[in-house]
């Protein structure tokens, strides 16, 4: 499976092998990432699409040209489905990505980088183009080692890194604050605190245990008040039921309604931030704690 990095940034910049244009099926260029690649890759590439897609593209498939003054190699394009004219088929979106992929094994490229197909003049739902992106390249057999997720803009990026962290949870190191986060609890607060909870384990993974639970406590703290956007001791005393307990993230709503993207502060400071803190002391010690 290749290594799947959520980037910030614009395509047409990327220093890889290979981007992927969001084409349509006339392949003769337009607007969003297909006016972007063209305008910045210069003419080469639409000479290259008319000599090599003289009948154009299908939707769901990928075919590559010269990159032109691009940094990449080549620019592998694909078609995504037309969600906004009733082209719903979700196969059809993966299929970009599987195609996308076969086409750079043959071309031997090694590192791609992606933009959202279809989710842009083509109104495909942001969370589930994300998911079907990922699902799809983590499934793929292929010999691309890096694949790059471009977002264009912050609140995207934020989107694709949550789904990545929950779907294809980067390795943790031994002894790390992320350890702490292997084992998921039983139960959550509300469904957002999970992603929170992956979100932790993925910016902890590489950080050592510090000497005391004091440190280890403020560093947690710190990193969801970073990530919420406000103090862990906000709604602490907020009763358990009680709505206003809940945060609603963005970033952590896979669009599936009700619930889902909201977290519960209360729990993550009555329970997560314990649970953790209990971890630590079973790893340190007894004594690693102060006396309750
Ligand atoms: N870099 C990275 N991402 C970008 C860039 C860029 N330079 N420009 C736009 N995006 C993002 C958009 O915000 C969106 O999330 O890429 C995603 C895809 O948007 P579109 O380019 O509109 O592609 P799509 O939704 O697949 O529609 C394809 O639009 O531009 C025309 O010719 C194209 O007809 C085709 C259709």
């Amino acid at each position: 499976m290749p290594v799947i990095n959520a980037v910030l940034g614009d395509i047409t910049t990327q220093d890889v092998d290979a981007i992927v244009n969001a084409a349509n099926k006339a392949m003769r260029g337009g607007g969003g990432v297909d006016g972007a690649v063209h305008r910045s890759g210069g003419p080469a590439i639409l000479r290259d699409c008319i000599a090599r897609f003289p009948n154009g593209l299908a939707t769901g498939d990928a075919g590559w040209t010269t990159a032109g003054d691009l940094p990449a190699r080549w620019v592998i394009h694909t078609v995504g489905p037309n969600y906004s004219t009733g082209q719903r088929d979700r196969s059809l979106l993966e299929g970009c990505y599987r195609r996308a992929l076969e086409v750079a094994d043959e071309l031997g490229a090694r590192s791609i980088a992606f933009p959202l197909i279809s989710t842009g003049s083509y109104g495909w739902p942001r969370a589930d183009a994300i998911a079907a992106a990922i699902e799809t390249i983590a499934a793929a057999r292929t010999r691309v080692d890096e694949v790059r997720l471009v977002a264009f803009d912050e609140a995207v990026h934020k989107q694709i890194r949550s789904v990545l962290w929950a779907q294809c949870p980067p390795p943790v190191g031994s002894g790390t604050v992320g350890c702490l986060f292997e084992r998921e609890p039983i139960q959550f607060g509300l469904r957002g605190d999970s992603y929170l909870w992956r979100e932790l384990r993925a910016r902890f993974a590489n950080m050592p245990l510090p000497d005391d639970w004091l440190t280890l406590r403020t560093l947690i703290t710190h990193v969801i008040e970073q990530v919420v956007g406000e103090p862990l001791t906000n709604r602490e005393s907020t009763p358990w039921h009680d709505s206003t307990a809940a945060i609603y993230l963005p970033e952590f709503d896979p669009g599936h309604g009700m619930s889902a993207g909201t977290v519960h502060l209360p729990w993550w400071a009555h329970t997560g931030v314990p649970i953790l803190l209990d971890r630590y002391a079973a790893l340190r010690g007894s004594d690693a704690l102060p006396d309750q």
